[in-house]
């Protein structure tokens, strides 16, 4: 099962692709995490990705494309996988669908996570990441158990970079200017599914499941 991720940042793709991976037993895959990990490294890919990601821009195509397709590549990708945050733009999507097509294959769904600008601001200033293991919590609505450290790898929590309000208000812009149209891209391929992603996390998770079997 191949499933593509899409929604504004910080409607929970994340969120939901985590879920989803460990539900159906595919490995989940989200360029964002990929950079965060290659910044965090001070490889040259991370440095160049990092000049975009600080300002809320995107990667360019020529970078991300090449990472994505590399990745879905290696062997626990042959059943399938979410990806998360990938593609982003029409011409990420065609490279995809050109690439799946050369083995007679295609993506299954594609779910758009749907959340109100109103409401992701709020969501943002509020998450706390993981830069080891990439889990992600809300020190509101899903608190870690102690407070600033990782549940799953004890690490230290940060506020990522690109979370400040300003740049979240340029992601949201960018998002609606070169994300958005891929809602259309998908409807016409028929393999659009939309689920209400301001309620809780595990009743969007109903949603999806309830979508995928
Ligand atoms: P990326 O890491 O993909 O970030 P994003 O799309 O902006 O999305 P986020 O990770 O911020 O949000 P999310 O939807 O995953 O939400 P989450 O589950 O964490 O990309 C970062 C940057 O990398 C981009 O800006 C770009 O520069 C670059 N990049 C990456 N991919 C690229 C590509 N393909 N091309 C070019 N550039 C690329 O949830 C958010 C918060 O809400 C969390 O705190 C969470 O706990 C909480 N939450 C989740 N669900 C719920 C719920 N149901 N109710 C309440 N709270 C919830
Ligand atoms: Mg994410």
């Amino acid at each position: 099962m191949k499933i593509i991720m899409l929604g504004a940042p910080g409607a929970g793709k994340g969120t939901q692709a985590k879920m989803i991976a460990e539900k159906y037993g595919i490995p989940h895959i989200s360029t964002g995490d990929i950079f965060r990990a290659n910044i965090k490294n001070a490889t040259e890919l991370g440095m160049e990705a990092k000049k975009y990601m600080d300002e809320g821009k995107l990667v360019p195509d020529e970078l991300t494309v090449k990472i994505l397709l590399d990745r879905v590549a290696q062997d626990d990708c042959k059943n399938g996988y979410v990806l998360d945050g990938f593609p982003r733009t029409i011409p990420q999507a065609e490279v995809l669908t050109a690439a799946l097509e050369k083995m007679n294959d295609a993506v299954d769904f594609a779910i758009d996570v749907n959340v109100p600008d109103e409401n992701i601001v709020n969501r943002m200033s509020g998450r706390r990441a993981c830069l080891t293991c990439g889990a992600t919590y809300h020190i509101v609505h899903i608190p870690p158990k102690q407070e600033g450290i990782c549940d799953k790898c004890g690490s230290a929590l940060v506020l990522r970079d690109d979370d400040k309000p300003e740049t979240v208000l340029n992601r949201l812009k960018v998002y609606h200017d070169q994300t958005q149209p891929l809602i259309d891209y998908y409807t016409e391929k028929g393999i659009l599914k939309t689920v209400d992603g301001t309620k809780d996390m595990q009743e969007v998770f109903e949603q999806i499941v309830s979508i995928l079997s």
